[in-house]
């Protein structure tokens, strides 16, 4: 009988790898606190009309992605394909933003999408994903947009482009939408498959279509900025001066149209030039109907998330420091069966203690109880001799020397020399 493997689009992420993901969300958890935004955390999978009503029916995500199913009392079940629409849910259903509060809730795990596996894109993905709720004006857009600048930076991220956009609201956006739909009718026929398809679905996303010859038609499309009202018009100057009032530098791509409906006035992302095709580490904007369409009061938002394998990559990739991979401090060995015991005792009571500690459970030979002890600061040896006198050997591992002291002082030794 083969083998099972897991899914295609999935992974294992193992012990030499994780250490540098808790790195990686540890930074974030730190920053998120710096910046304010508390920690939450959400089911992995919702009812399937929150996706679709949220992330929007005409959206890849929803017509094509999900991991959609019934269960076992018939209802349509997702696994969340991203946390927008998750978050927004539970702050209505726990009214959060009840009387005009606002919430900054941030979360982290896994996603799921059906897409084509390839580097840095995965059926399962982890993201981290931050949300400010209930706060209309641009400095809300400047916060978030820092707030993931401000995590790639304390990562030591380089080559990074900020790219910012306004996609309009429901008063401009179908303005917007009918000279796309009118401009891009004229040139059907040098559109794909694809974005022919989206012609009257989903305009806005032939801009974003990486086809070349769709492309060609896009340079000539009609500039969104013609389109916006005054109203986002204002927000989108106030988002971009309140970036460079902090020093942020950004590109404006007028085709940058993000894949989830929700959107409204800023959208943008943070891509790596280290990445290859799927170069995006972070993507959010403003969401201001989100709430509405998935049946709550009127609540604006604007967040992000980034992609926690992609940003794994690109740090793997530049040489980035992921701090000090954990060790254990104290190998505890024993030099002969009797003392097996006693070596337990000690290596339960270092950790006990705070002090990180190992010791052989499988009943090895001193030997190879050495041998592991290698990647350790001490191995605290006890033999027969120690019994009887209630001492322990303590070998400094990175300088040979060794001495002889109290087990009851043992604890004390290590922590003074940790
Ligand atoms: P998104 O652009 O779909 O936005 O995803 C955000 C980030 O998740 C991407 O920039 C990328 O780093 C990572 N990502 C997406 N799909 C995959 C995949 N298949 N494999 C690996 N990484 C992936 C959202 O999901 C929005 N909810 C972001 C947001 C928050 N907007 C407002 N608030």
């Amino acid at each position: 009988m083969p083998a099972i493997i897991a899914p295609r689009g999935t992974r294992d992420i193992l012990p030499a790898e994780s250490w540098k993901w808790s790195y990686i969300i540890n930074t974030a958890s730190k920053t998120m606190t710096d910046f304010g935004f508390r920690e939450i955390h959400l089911p992995v999978f919702e009812h399937t009309e929150l996706f679709a009503r949220g992330v929007g029916e005409t959206t890849d995500i929803v017509e094509k992605e999900m991991y959609t199913f019934n269960d076992r009392g018939g209802r349509s079940i997702t696994l969340r394909p991203e946390a927008t629409a998750g978050v927004m849910r539970a702050a209505i259903e726990n009214n959060l933003c009840a009387q005009g509060a606002s919430a900054k809730l941030w979360n982290w795990g896994p996603m799921f999408r059906h897409e084509r596996p390839q580097k840095g894109r995965y059926r399962q993905f982890y993201q981290i994903d931050a949300e400010c709720l209930g706060i209309s004006g641009a400095m809300a857009d400047v916060e978030v947009i820092a707030l993931s600048i401000e995590i790639f930076r304390r990562l030591g991220l380089k080559n990074l482009e900020v790219v910012i956009n306004s996609v309009g609201c429901e008063k401009c956006r179908p303005v917007y939408r009918q000279k796309l739909v009118d401009y891009f009718s004229a040139h059907l026929g040098e559109l794909c498959e694809t974005c022919k398809d989206r012609l009257n679905r989903n305009p806005l996303r032939i801009l974003d279509c990486k086809k070349e010859s769709c492309g060609r038609v896009s340079d000539g499309a009609p500039d969104i900025f013609d389109s916006l009202c005054d109203e986002c018009r204002e927000h989108f100057a106030e988002v971009r001066s309140g970036l460079e009032r902090l020093g942020f530098t950004y590109t404006l791509n007028k085709r940058l149209v993000r894949g989830l409906d929700y959107y409204t006035k800023t959208a943008y992302e943070i891509l790596s030039g280290d990445l290859g095709a799927q170069n995006a580490v972070a993507g959010g904007g403003r969401y201001d109907n989100l709430a509405s369409a998935i049946g709550g009061a009127k609540i604006p938002g604007v967040g992000f998330a980034c992609g926690l394998d992609r940003v794994a990559l690109v740090m793997e990739e530049q040489g980035c420091s992921f701090g000090e991979m954990p060790a254990v401090t104290v190998y505890c060995v024993a030099l002969d069966n009797e003392s097996r015991g006693a070596v337990q005792v000690l290596t339960h009571k270092f950790r006990t203690e705070g002090i990180s500690a190992e010791c052989d459970t499988s009943g090895r030979g001193f030997k190879a109880q050495m041998k592991s002890a290698g990647s350790c600061k001490f191995a605290c040896i006890i033999g027969a001799d120690e019994r009887a006198n209630n001492s322990v050997a303590v070998k400094n591992l990175s300088d040979g020397s060794q001495i002889s002291i109290p087990v009851d002082e043992a604890v004390t030794y290590i922590k003074e020399r940790m």
